[in-house]
């Protein structure tokens, strides 16, 4: 089978890897890819966005099944585009992509479909969410409805902080359209756990669950990043609360979108918060996340392109879909000044012994020579029987691996083994 994989970060390199695995696959197009998929995929020079294309591309090329793993093309609606042209395709179309694209719809679904989430109020109005933060209770999470890169989450710990988010959301549109309305919700505490799941509209199958660590400093300190490293799976979540997500979010939330005519297929990511009356969704994701991928796939035992083709086929009720029960970690090697100023261009090296699996997701080829080319560069997973274990190895193999300026989290996964360990 030929295949095409839209996106080019270390989720994709991930994802791409994991398809090569079966042996149905003959050839893998990544549209871009990037310097480090380019050693696994042909990368081919056409943009995530660019929705026409992806569309001839896989119409020239012949394309027996296109995997869509961003945000931007599954809300734009590539998945419609490329299905209208008769290329069958992972991923929910634009109707499904909508429970990410817009947090006003995600938020009224649950309500609607009675799913534990925060309470909440959406403001169209930027005088009415002004007035209204006035008195919040603090802190208050201030969301914007639309795709905002990842940063369109504000926790405000004071008046200001809210009254300056709303403003930048609202008045200034920083995230663009994306903050026409915006959502005010209660603010949670508890673990956080985020569960990949496979659907075809009708079953879920849960993956293996995991922890992302999303600030940019040890101890949780500094700024909200993509991901600065995962672990798999989430000791947090037991098999008793993993039964609980199931009957009260996981089945209702396919259900919900049955019900809205918006049957999901695909990834749907759960993104929860255990807290102290029981576990809430805090987002859903239309797709795999970035760098949870990078920890799950590692642990699929069974083959990812049959759970793929059983989500789009509708047969995933009757398909094989198995985890390891062992862990994995995977320490993202980052620019140093991520997320905000780096630098880049630096050659990336490895000594012999790495035996980690090295995605990549901010690189790019000079010649045979591999150079930085993002903030995020590498995440470097290593699996093993236990989660210590998986931390251990992974930072042995960081240490193997080397370009100027890189900069990483040293605590990895400390939070979950402390939680294993008590
Ligand atoms: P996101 O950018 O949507 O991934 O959200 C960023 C982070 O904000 C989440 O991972 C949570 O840690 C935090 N967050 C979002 N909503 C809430 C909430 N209602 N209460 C507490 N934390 C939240
Ligand atoms: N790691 C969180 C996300 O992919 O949105």
């Amino acid at each position: 089978m030929k295949l095409m994989v839209i996106g080019g970060g270390g989720r994709e390199h991930a994802v791409i890897r994991k398809l090569k695995e079966d042996p149905a696959v003959t050839e893998i197009y990544a549209l871009p890819g990037n310097g480090g998929i380019a050693r696994d995929a042909v990368c081919v020079d056409i943009g995530a966005k660019d929705i026409p294309g992806m569309v001839a591309f896989a119409r020239e090329r012949a394309i027996d099944f296109a995997v869509v793993t961003p945000d931007d093309p599954l809300v734009l609606g590539a998945v419609d585009a490329l299905e209208a042209a008769g290329i069958p395709c992972f991923g929910p179309d634009k109707k499904a992509a909508i429970i990410e694209g817009s947090k006003v719809f995600s938020k009224r679904l649950m309500e609607k479909y009675g799913i534990p989430t925060a309470a909440y109020q959406v403001f169209t109005d930027p005088v009415a969410a002004l007035d209204y933060v006035k008195d919040a209770p603090l802190p208050t999470v201030i969301k914007a409805d639309g795709l905002a890169l990842g940063k369109g989450v504000v926790i405000a710990q004071t008046r200001q902080e809210a009254e300056d988010a709303v403003r930048s959301i609202m008045e200034d549109k920083k995230f663009g359209d994306s903050g026409n309305q915006i959502v005010i919700e209660e603010f949670l505490t508890g673990p956080e756990v985020s569960v990949l799941s496979f659907t075809d509209g009708n079953t879920v199958v849960p993956m293996v669950s995991s922890m992302d660590h999303k600030r940019a400093r040890d101890n949780d300190q500094g700024l909200n990043t993509g991901g600065m490293g995962t672990i798999a799976p989430n000791p947090y979540y037991t098999p008793e609360i993993a039964e609980r997500c199931m009957e009260e979010i996981f089945k209702p939330t396919i259900a919900a979108m049955q019900a809205e005519g918006r049957p999901f297929k695909g990834c749907l990511y759960f993104g929860l918060m255990l807290t102290p009356q029981g576990p809430k969704v805090i987002e859903y994701n239309s797709r795999f996340g970035d760098p949870e991928t990078q920890v799950v796939l590692p642990l699929m035992e069974s083959s990812l392109l049959a759970a793929m083709l059983a989500c789009r086929n509708g047969t995933l009720a009757e398909t094989d879909i198995r985890f390891s029960d062992g862990a994995a970690c995977c320490v993202v090697m980052a620019s140093d000044g991520y997320p905000s100023a780096y630098e880049k261009g630096y050659e990336i090296t490895m000594d012999d012994d790495v035996t980690a699996k090295v995605y990549v997701a901010g690189a790019k080829l000079d010649g045979d020579r591999l150079l930085t080319n993002g903030g995020r560069v590498l995440g470097v997973t290593m699996t093993a029987p236990t989660l210590k274990q998986a931390i251990g190895a992974a930072y042995k193999q960081v240490e193997k691996i080397h370009f100027q300026n890189a900069y990483y989290r040293h605590d990895i996964g400390s939070r979950a083994l402390q939680a294993l360990e008590g």
